[in-house]
């Protein structure tokens, strides 16, 4: 039996290093070397998966049941941090502001409860450290290999630091948007500022499409449908007196309804492309498609709130949010080969700054009872729900 002041100890330790540690998406190679090292200490078994880095650990129940997948995501930021805790970042201009610190600690208490609890565990749990969360692609590095071939449930959490301690936020339903991206280049015919005549003004026609794509949200999605769109950069020229030949400008667009995504995608290209043509101009769209919305399935999400209750948690309903998170590429139809039911859920870190904010901070008290917690969710109920899956 695995003495929990010593592990709740030895979480604290790995969750300061890895906040003094930060690592950004895609280079988190200390960060894997350090997960697989408190992994192998505890005789966890890690997938002998070919991934530059993040890793796969493994848990094998004694009991049939089904496969699950805990994701734990592992990159930092590139924030300058502006705490005075003992344990900042010792990385100019990296920060752990988003809680992936939490994230793979309590990832690796669950492992370490979970193997200590295999003769109750029906099935087999996957521990997933992700790499590139933040990139909105690394769950993509994941699905390379075939990790999550046989999975039947995804379970994902994250830290919110708009809850104290002890308190968890559940939903059924959509959590986080689908993440989309446009730049539209607009193609022009430069000029001498005095001699409009003589050219076509790109940056006349931007300011038509950024309107224009405005009339999206209020004239074409359906109302009852959260959706947003944001152009959030937009370049063109190099001085006062000359009209430029082009203009770019970027964008996102968030969706919870595919269909909405899909609506979404011809009518950003149909405006730019058709208000650009009457304006003897031309626009060309690039649309580059991020991660789906994350849908909360019902019965696990009633599973967490059942485990939360009797864990002595707190739960209040967890706040949908149109940023997005690469764990729905988990659920998802198009990259899953079928449809996996997941839920996704918020543990209170404390109430403080909000996320990527440069004061950002996760209460380490909170790291035992998450692993603990998740650990409990996973042990309990999920060949329940698996069977009503099934049905
Ligand atoms: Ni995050």
């Amino acid at each position: 039996m695995v003495d929990r002041k010593h592990l709740e100890e030895q979480l604290k330790n790995a969750f300061y290093w890895f906040h003094e540690n930060p690592e950004l998406s895609y280079e988190e190679y200390q960060t894997t070397e350090k997960i697989r090292e408190f992994l192998q200490n505890y005789g966890i078994e890690i997938l002998p998966y070919d991934l530059e880095t993040g890793l796969v650990a493994i848990v094998r129940g004694a009991k049939k049941g089904p496969v699950q997948m805990l994701r734990c995501d592992i990159d930092a930021l590139p924030i300058r941090e502006q705490t005075a805790f003992p344990y900042r970042s010792k990385k100019e201009g990296k920060m752990h502001a988003c809680g992936h610190d939490m994230h793979i600690a309590a990832g690796l208490g669950c492992a370490v409860l979970l193997q200590e609890n295999r003769e109750k565990l029906h099935g087999t749990v996957k521990i997933i450290f992700q790499p590139a969360e933040e990139s909105s692609l690394g769950a993509l590095k994941i699905l390379e290999t075939d990790a999550m071939q046989d999975v039947d449930l995804v379970w994902g959490f994250h830290a919110d630091p708009t809850n104290d301690v002890g308190v968890i936020g559940i939903r059924e339903g959509y959590v986080t948007a689908a993440v989309d991206r446009f730049v539209i280049t607009v193609k022009g015919i430069g000029c001498h500022g005095a001699h409009p005549d003589d050219g076509i003004d790109p940056i006349l026609v931007s300011a038509a499409i950024v309107q224009a794509l405005q009339s999206i949200i209020s004239r074409n999605v359906n109302a009852f449908h959260p959706a947003l769109l944001s152009v959030t950069r937009i370049h063109a020229g190099t001085t006062w007196n000359v009209i430029p030949p082009e203009a770019v400008m970027e964008g996102t667009v968030r969706t919870m309804e595919r269909e909405d995504r899909i609506l979404y995608e011809k009518k950003v290209k149909e405006i730019a492309e058709k208000t650009a043509q009457a304006y003897g101009a031309e626009a060309v769209v690039e649309w580059i498609a991020g991660p789906p919305a994350t849908y909360n399935n019902k019965q696990m999400a009633d599973l967490c709130e059942q485990k939360a209750k009797e864990h002595g948690l707190q739960t209040v309903p967890e706040e949908s949010s149109m940023g997005g998170d690469d764990f729905a590429f988990y659920e998802d139809e198009n990259t899953m080969g079928r449809k996996v039911p997941g839920c996704y859920v918020k543990i209170g870190t404390g109430a403080g700054c909000p996320i990527h904010h440069p004061s950002f901070e996760v209460k380490p008290e909170v790291l035992l009872p998450t692993a603990e917690y998740l650990t409990e969710i996973m042990l309990g109920g999920s060949l329940e729900i698996y069977k009503k899956l099934q049905q």
